[in-house]
């Protein structure tokens, strides 16, 4: 199996016959051109639209100098205008143990950059409250909110027990967390905009909600 490394052009990784993976966002279809003598050394392929694999195929005899040139290759290419870095995007959010609000109202990441949202309903909750995440479309906070939180539904169990709409202009989202409960989803950034969350628990949503950035 490939191993996943830091670019790099002395990378102690980077030693004859094995294989490693450099991985970064990969925009526009730009693919590393591999100049003849580059092809005996290694396969390049792409991934999606995230990463790149860059195999070092070359055998033991072949000298380390030539790998440490292929990396500082890959290297230039990863680091150039055409690929962009990007870490994965981390984000905890919790559940204020009194209000009801997010702690965390506002955060931004980067157009095709991995997000991992972790929400925390906490132990210690004050008010018991469940509650959820939910990622909608860019304005439609106000369509979101009217709709869970429309009379019809309040007297539906299913609905309680499971506050999950059925519309277009929602992404992602977490399932109901009582206190105690928490829950990470993961997505890619999509376009640039911002993208409301909120939180569709009965009475939440039009105080309960927040605004994920999203940028170039
Ligand atoms: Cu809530």
């Amino acid at each position: 199996m490939p191993e996943r490394v830091q670019t790099g052009a002395e990378n102690p990784l980077a030693t004859p016959g094995r294989s490693v993976t450099l991985t970064t966002l990969f925009r526009g279809g730009n693919a590393i051109q591999s100049a003849p003598i580059q092809r005996k050394v290694y396969d390049a392929a792409v991934f999606g639209e995230s990463s790149i694999s860059l195999t070092i195929i070359h055998s033991p005899t072949y000298e380390m100098k030539r790998t440490t040139a292929i990396l500082a290759l890959a290297a230039s290419l990863l680091t150039s205008g055409n690929l962009l870095h990007a870490e994965d995007a981390e984000i905890t959010i919790h559940a204020d143990k009194i209000q009801l609000a997010y702690d965390t109202k506002e955060f931004t990441v980067k157009t095709g950059q991995k997000v991992k949202v972790t929400f925390i309903n906490p132990a210690d909750s004050q008010n018991l409250q469940p509650h959820n995440f939910i990622l909608a479309k860019p304005g439609k906070l106000n369509a979101m909110i009217a709709l869970v939180s429309d009379p019809s539904k309040l007297a539906d169990p299913n609905w309680i027990a499971n506050p999950i709409p059925e519309t277009d202009d929602m992404l992602y989202h977490t399932k109901l967390l009582k206190p105690g409960e928490q829950e990470t989803i993961e997505f890619t950034a999509p376009a640039p905009g911002d993208y409301p969350y909120l939180c569709s628990y009965i009475g939440h949503a039009a105080i309960m909600n927040g605004v994920m950035k999203v940028t170039e």
